[in-house]
């Protein structure tokens, strides 16, 4: 498995596992993923050793040096493959960015998300609030969790 930008010609393959992952959630367009690269947004393809597109994650940071913040706005993995650390090799290469950014993270994830919640808590995210109904059309609610720039890590 390998880790590469997000390219375009993989973007059909993304709205399969949207659809796949996030069937009850209003799964992401084509035009939704080509929009967020049009924005300039950090996005990852795990690629298998055939070269096929097996999971997706996007990474989008706002600000100046200095004063940066980022936002996780997507991770998926097809579920054929999930288990086997490839959420965790793209949420690690995020977070990475984020930290040459020197900017603190945040992302929204549903609160019946135990497995996600879970990752992300143990890449140095917590809770910091809930948005009720946050998910349409399911009505799930999503947990707010951030996780603090590398500086205000070293120094706690
Ligand atoms: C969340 C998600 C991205 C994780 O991807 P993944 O490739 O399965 O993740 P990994 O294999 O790196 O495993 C991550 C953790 O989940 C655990 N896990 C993996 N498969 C599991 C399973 N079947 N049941 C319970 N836990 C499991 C792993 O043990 C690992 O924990 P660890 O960090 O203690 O080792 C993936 O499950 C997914 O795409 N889910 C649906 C979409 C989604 O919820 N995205 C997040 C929205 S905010």
């Amino acid at each position: 498995m390998k880790l590469a930008p997000l390219r375009r010609k993989d973007i059909a393959r993304c709205v399969e596992i949207e659809k796949q992952l996030f069937a009850g959630d209003d799964p992401w367009s084509a035009r939704a993923f080509h929009s967020e690269l049009d924005a300039g947004g950090y996005y990852l393809g795990a690629y298998d050793d055939e070269d096929r597109l097996v999971g997706y994650a996007g990474l989008v940071s706002v600000g100046r040096p200095g004063d940066f913040e980022s936002s996780v706005h997507t991770i998926g993995v097809d579920e054929a493959y999930q288990g086997q650390g490839v959420g965790t090799a793209l949420l690690r290469a995020l977070l990475a960015q984020a930290d040459e950014l020197n900017a603190p993270v945040f992302l929204e994830v549903r609160t019946d998300n135990d497995r996600a919640v879970g990752l992300y808590e143990r890449h140095g995210f917590t809770r910091i609030g809930v948005r009720k109904r946050y998910y349409q059309p399911s009505g799930a609610d999503a947990y707010t969790m951030k996780r603090p720039a590398r500086t205000a890590q070293e120094v706690r």
